[in-house]
C-alpha cells in the first residue's frame, strides 16, 4: 500500500537534515533521515549557492534511499538575523445576514491582519492566530459557527528578507526539489517538542544552533513572540581553540565532553601544531565556557523582557538545537532565566530512533510535521497550493496546532 509521504528541510548552519515522514496507521512515521555538514551557510543565511545546493542534493539522496521513496516537495526551514516579528490586530464584519462567522470570514480577518507596513524587499512568513474576538467577546480560538457581527483576530506576524528566503528557494530548486512550504526554524522545533499543556501555561523555546539562537515564546496555546539571534555554539568552539590554543577540531570534541562541566577533572588537547599535547583543567575550560553561554542565554532573555508584556507569565524554557546538549546546560540557563529548564527531546513519533530524538533534530522532523499540516493557512507557500494529507493523519495532527 502506498502512503502519502512528507518532507522536512532543515537547512542549518552546520549541518542539512532532510527527514521523510509517511502516514501509516498510528499516525506519521519517519522513514528516512539524511545528514550532511552544510558548507554553504552562515549565521543561518545562504553564503554559498553551489555548496548549500549540494548538500542539499546529499542529504535528500540518503533520506530517499532509506526510505525507499521519491522525495519532490519539501517544507523548507528558514532563519537568520533578517527575521522580524510583531504582532497585529484587525476587524471585519460577519458576512452573512444570519450574523454567524464562516471560515471565509475567518479567512478574511486573518488577510487583513496581514496588512502592515512592509518595505518592498520583506515578505510575510506567518501570520499566526493568537485568538479572536467576536463582539467584544475576547479569547476566542475557533470562532467558525458562533454567532455576532463584528469578528477580529490578534495575529503574530514574521516577517523576512525576500532575497535571503529567495536565496534559500533558488538552492532548493537546483537541488531538483520542490518547496512546499517555509517554515520559520524555532515553529518547526516547537512544533516536535513542546507539550499543549507547555504552551498553553507559558513557555519559551530556545533552539541554540551553530550559528544562530532562535527563540519562540508561547503563552495561551499561540506563539506570541518569536526572533534569532545571530550566535549559536560554533562561537563557543572558536573561544576554546583559542583559549586552550588548539585546534577547532579538538575545541569540538572538549566542548562536547566537557563543556560547563561542574566537577574538577584534567583532561588533554593536542597543540595546534598536533605534535604534543597540553593538559588542562576543566576549571579553566568554564571559564572559557560559561562566560560565552551566560552572554548568549542573557541576550535572549533580553530580547524577551523588551518584547514580551510583563503579565505574560511563562512557566519553563525548552532547549533545544545541538547546543542544547552542551554538558551542565541546563543550571545556566536556569540561573539566567530564574525559571526551569528541561532539553527538548523529540516528542513520540513513530519511526524515532534513539539517535533522532536528539534536539539538534527537532527543526527537521518539526518541518516535516508541518508538511503533514500542508492545508494550514499560516505556512507560506512559495509555489502551488498542495492540497494536505489524508484526514486521518490531519485529525491525528490536530493537536500539534493548538
Ligand atoms: N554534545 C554537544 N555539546 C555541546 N555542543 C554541541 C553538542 N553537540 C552538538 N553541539 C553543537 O551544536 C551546534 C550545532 O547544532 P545544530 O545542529 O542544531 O545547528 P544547525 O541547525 O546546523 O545550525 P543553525 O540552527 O544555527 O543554523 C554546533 O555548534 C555543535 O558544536
Ligand atoms: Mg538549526
Amino acid at each position: 500500500m502506498k502512503h502519502e509521504t512528507v518532507c522536512g528541510l532543515d537547512i542549518g548552519t552546520t549541518k542539512t537534515c532532510t527527514v521523510v515522514a509517511a502516514g501509516g496507521p498510528a499516525g506519521l512515521e519517519i522513514i528516512g533521515v539524511g545528514e550532511v555538514p552544510s558548507l554553504g551557510m552562515r549565521k543561518g543565511v545562504v553564503v554559498d549557492l553551489d555548496e548549500t545546493i549540494k548538500s542539499i542534493e546529499a542529504a535528500s539522496e540518503r533520506a530517499e534511499r532509506m526510505a525507499g521513496v521519491h522525495v519532490s516537495e519539501v517544507i523548507v526551514g528558514i532563519t537568520g538575523d533578517h527575521i522580524r516579528s510583531t504582532n497585529n490586530r484587525a476587524v471585519v464584519a460577519v458576512s452573512s445576514e444570519e450574523r454567524e462567522v464562516s471560515s471565509s470570514d475567518v479567512r478574511r480577518v486573518v488577510d487583513a491582519s496581514k496588512i502592515i507596513n512592509l518595505p518592498s524587499d520583506r515578505q510575510i512568513i506567518h501570520a499566526l492566530p493568537r485568538y479572536f474576538t467576536v463582539d467584544g467577546q475576547e479569547g476566542v480560538s475557533d470562532p467558525v459557527g458562533m454567532a455576532g457581527g463584528r469578528l477580529e483576530v490578534d495575529t503574530h506576524i514574521i516577517t523576512g528578507s525576500t532575497s535571503f528566503i529567495t536565496n534559500v528557494l533558488k538552492c532548493v530548486e537546483r537541488a531538483g526539489l520542490e518547496a512546499g512550504g517555509v517554515v520559520f526554524e524555532p515553529l518547526a522545533s516547537s512544533a516536535a517538542t513542546l507539550m499543549h499543556e507547555e504552551k498553553q501555561v507559558g513557555v519559551v523555546l530556545l533552539d541554540i544552533g551553530g550559528g544562530t539562537t532562535d527563540i519562540a515564546v508561547y503563552s495561551l496555546g499561540s506563539a506570541i513572540y518569536t526572533a534569532t539571534i545571530p550566535v549559536g555554539g560554533n562561537v563557543l568552539t572558536s573561544d576554546i581553540s583559542l583559549g586552550l590554543k588548539t585546534t577547532l577540531g579538538e575545541a569540538e570534541a572538549v566542548k562536547k565532553r566537557l563543556g560547563a562541566e561542574p566537577s574538577d577533572q584534567e583532561f588533554s588537547v593536542r597543540t595546534l601544531d598536533g605534535r604534543a599535547t597540553r593538559e588542562h583543567t576543566t576549571a579553566e575550560l568554564r571559564q572559557i565556557v560559561v562566560p560565552r553561554v551566560v552572554e548568549t542565554l542573557r541576550m535572549a532573555r533580553q530580547k524577551i523582557v523588551e518584547n514580551v508584556p510583563r503579565d505574560i507569565v511563562l512557566g519553563e524554557v525548552v532547549l533545544t538545537g545541538g547546543g542544547a546538549l552542551l554538558p551542565n546546560i541546563e543550571p545556566l540557563a536556569e540561573e539566567v532565566f530564574a525559571l526551569p529548564v528541561r532539553i527538548g527531546t523529540l516528542k513520540s513519533v513513530a519511526g524515532l530512533t534513539d539517535a533522532l530524538t536528539a534536539p539538534q533534530y527537532a527543526t527537521a522532523i518539526g518541518l516535516a510535521l508541518f508538511g503533514a499540516n500542508g492545508a494550514r493557512d499560516d505556512v507560506m507557500h512559495p509555489g502551488r497550493r498542495r492540497g494536505g494529507i489524508s484526514a486521518k493523519i490531519q485529525r491525528w495532527l490536530a493537536d500539534l496546532w493548538t
